[in-house]
């Protein structure tokens, strides 16, 4: 059997890592995919390297575009790719714009498509990640679904039943294995030392940010008043944010007051922000991943959204919606540093051992 896994962004990479080692253990033959959507290295190179994925047999260096550009362009070079190798199975992950090109492809070319964290809803439209999920959901032959939401959601979309497995968070694999590894190699994150150091951060003690969605970050006027209110925020406990290059662009553009305890960074690598979640207080954030991470790790997070495609954070773990409300996210905040942050429970099949679910379901079409 030839598997052809494609990955673009960062969210994907760490969700490759665990799928791709255990694949390797298999007589299934895999290839990957990157289709260079993100190209910087701390927002591609590094997690390569840190997570020991081995080199891609492809790279299509797409780079940026508008999303009809960058899907169309992904399209193209992944469909001669596609028609070359004649893939068993493309598998994709997540929510990027490569999870819909691919699908797509596949679709229009008969391939069968296998979509990791599948069945992923915010039922907000206006996210660019969620018309991926619900076409790609529709296009896949294989819906392997992180949480028991993702099957219902998709069983209210009328998706066959049979096609659906609930296989549990992969990201979650990768962030065992890579807190074992930071623990017996403390040397791959001296970048995090590092800063603990530089800006005398003290464990539990900082919060950690980090913000992307266009809703949040496009409009100059809202990316302001979220700075204002870190900024005030940081006078009671430092604040520590690294800068996703969207978010940089817009930044550059503002001008508000200097805030001495509320530091910005560019982008890490994936083992150490990693590492600055787990010692940190709390972390406000627009991520869908971060919301993940922090509910296996038992920290607050204090979401920056009005919705969430990942509900199970909310009702099972340590996240909380904020919205737009900056009282309530200084609310929440104090309520945190005066020991009330919201505890939580690590959901079901969150375990570390994904991966492997989802090889022996491969291993028993072969
Ligand atoms: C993409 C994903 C989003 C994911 C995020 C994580 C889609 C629709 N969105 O959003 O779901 O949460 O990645 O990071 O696929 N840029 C660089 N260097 C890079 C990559 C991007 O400078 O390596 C800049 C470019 O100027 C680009 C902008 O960031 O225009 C946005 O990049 P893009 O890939 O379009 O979307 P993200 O906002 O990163």
């Amino acid at each position: 059997m030839k598997v052809i896994q494609v990955v673009g962004a960062r969210p994907n990479f760490m969700k490759l890592a665990p799928l791709h080692r255990a694949m390797s253990t298999t007589p299934i033959e895999q290839k990957v995919i990157h289709t260079g959507q993100h190209y910087d290295a701390f927002m591609s190179d590094i997690f390569f390297e840190q997570l020991q994925i081995p080199r891609p047999e492809y790279h299509l260096g797409i780079g940026s575009g508008t999303h009809s550009v960058q899907t169309a362009k992904m399209m193209i070079e992944l469909e001669v790719i596609f028609n070359q190798e004649r893939p068993d199975w493309v598998i994709v992950f997540g929510d990027v714009n490569s999870t819909l090109a691919a699908a797509l492809v596949c679709a229009k070319n008969g391939i069968k498509i296998c979509h990791v964290e599948a069945g992923l809803r915010s039922y907000d439209r206006t996210m660019p990640e969620e018309i991926n999920r619900i076409v790609t959901d529709q296009l896949s032959d294989l819906l392997l679904t992180p949480s028991i939401d993702g099957n219902q959601n998709l069983e209210k979309e009328g998706i066959n039943p049979e096609k659906v497995i609930l296989v549990g968070n992969i990201m979650i694999d990768s962030l065992f294995w890579s807190l074992q590894w930071i623990e017996k190699n403390p040397n791959t994150i001296k970048p995090a030392l590092d800063l603990l150091n530089q800006y005398q951060l003290e464990p539990q003690n900082f919060i950690l940010v980090t913000l992307h969605r266009p809703s949040n970050v496009d409009d100059p006027i809202k990316l302001n008043k979220i700075i204002e209110a870190l900024g005030e925020i940081s006078y009671q406990k430092p604040v520590l944010f690294p800068v996703h290059p969207r978010t940089k662009k817009i930044l550059e553009t503002l001008s508000f007051n200097n805030y001495p305890n509320l530091h910005f960074e560019t982008p890490l690598g994936y083992m150490d922000f990693l590492y600055l979640q787990k010692n940190s207080l709390a972390l406000v954030t627009d991520s869908g991943g971060i919301q993940e991470e922090t509910t296996a790790l038992g920290i607050p997070c204090l979401t920056l959204r009005e919705n969430t495609e990942r509900p199970i954070t909310i009702t099972h773990g340590t996240n909380q919606l904020i919205g737009n409300d900056f009282d309530k996210l200084k609310y929440e905040l104090k309520e945190i540093i005066e020991g009330r942050g919201k505890k939580g429970r690590i959901p079901e099949l969150w375990d570390g051992n994904t991966a492997k679910r989802i090889c022996d379901i491969f291993m028993k079409m072969l």
